[in-house]
């Protein structure tokens, strides 16, 4: 079956959601076709991160972010613009002040508001929605959020801040919060309390970025129902940014296969088929749908959280052939007829 025999995820999904993918430059042109047959939103995995927009202060480099954009336009596709502020692939100059004392709270916040109004800027037209700051919570204790230089030197309002910068920058954008984790009870009711105390506060905050990043064994469905019923009570947009199932359940660490055993491909498949039939019934809130990856040839899974250990996470296999997985949730609509 060639590719374009292949139905395409983008129409059969068009009444529900956008279908993503994440991409760098290198799947970007391995991959180009299957991408447009197959996706109507890209993200770029990388290369519009601080570190590579503005590795230097006052140095911005939109070449590789460019072309992803400009890919993206020529084939009509809408693109997520990831991520603003975050603690990781952030240069250590932000955070420096001088005579290698830490940044002020002003002169960081000066930073941020630089950099997130130069970027926004930079794709006003062409990026209308936007990550504004990745994984504030904390994961474990009490804590609210988690430990950062943002924070540390800000203060807990850098994520207000970063969000009103974004509205002034661009205020046709759809600002999102994202974050890992995100079904796991106690860091949702986290994530709850701090998007509505933002809401209460009238920072201007448009939706939720759920990463999911799942495995064949969890999160189990009932959880993510529950989370997603409290999420959209906020009345916020959902979108699924960054999903892949990993075939390794956790706790499994130490197991590698050299090829994916079928019962394994069999349990992903299944998998998929429950997401995405949870999904589409949440879809009046869930306005976009994207994989962190194109196919099996390429994943972060295979260098996490285990070093060069192989993962098969996505719908196509490493040729690019529709999996199992895939027909499960191009065929969910026949069989609801
Ligand atoms: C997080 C980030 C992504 C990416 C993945 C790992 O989920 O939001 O940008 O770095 O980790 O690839």
């Amino acid at each position: 079956m060639t590719n374009s025999q292949v139905p395409a995820l983008k129409d059969l999904y068009q009444h529900a959601f956008k279908m993503g993918v994440a991409v760098s430059e290198d799947v970007l042109e391995r991959k180009a076709p299957l991408i447009a047959h197959h996706f109507n939103s890209v993200t770029a995995e990388n290369v519009m991160k601080f570190e590579s927009l503005q590795p230097e202060e006052g140095v911005f480099d939109f070449e590789s972010s460019d072309r992803i954009v400009r890919y993206a336009m020529q084939n009509g596709m809408a693109v997520r613009g990831h991520t603003l502020v975050w603690h990781n692939q952030t240069p250590d100059w932000v955070f420096e002040g001088e005579d290698g004392k830490p940044a002020s709270r002003d002169l960081l916040l000066q930073r941020m508001k630089k950099h997130i109004d130069t970027v926004m800027k930079h794709y006003e037209e062409e990026i209308t929605t936007w990550d504004v700051v990745n994984e504030a919570i904390s994961d474990k204790g009490s804590d609210l959020l988690r430990s950062s230089k943002w924070r540390e030197l800000i203060g807990d309002d850098f994520i207000e801040h970063a969000f009103r910068f974004a509205h002034e920058a661009n205020p046709k954008a759809q600002l999102f919060y994202n974050d890992y984790n995100e079904v796991n009870p106690e860091k949702a009711d986290k994530i709850y309390q701090m998007l509505q105390s933002l809401i209460e506060k009238g920072v201007p905050i448009h939706g939720l970025g759920l990463q999911c990043h799942w495995n064949v064994g969890t999160p189990e469905i009932a959880t993510i129902k529950a989370a997603l019923e409290k999420y959209a009570s906020l009345g916020l947009r959902l979108h699924v940014t960054e999903m892949d199932v990993s075939i390794y359940p956790h706790g499994e660490e130490a197991k590698r296969f050299d090829t994916p055993p079928a019962e394994r491909l069999e349990q992903q498949a299944n998998r998929y088929e429950q997401f995405f039939q949870l999904f589409h019934s949440y879809r009046n809130v869930i306005d976009s749908v994207t994989f962190w990856g194109v196919d099996d040839s390429y994943t972060w899974l295979d260098h996490f959280p285990v070093p060069n250990r192989k993962n098969w996470p996505f719908v196509f296999d490493e040729q690019s052939n529709p999996k199992a997985a895939f027909w499960e949730i191009a065929n969910i609509f026949e069989r609801n007829k």
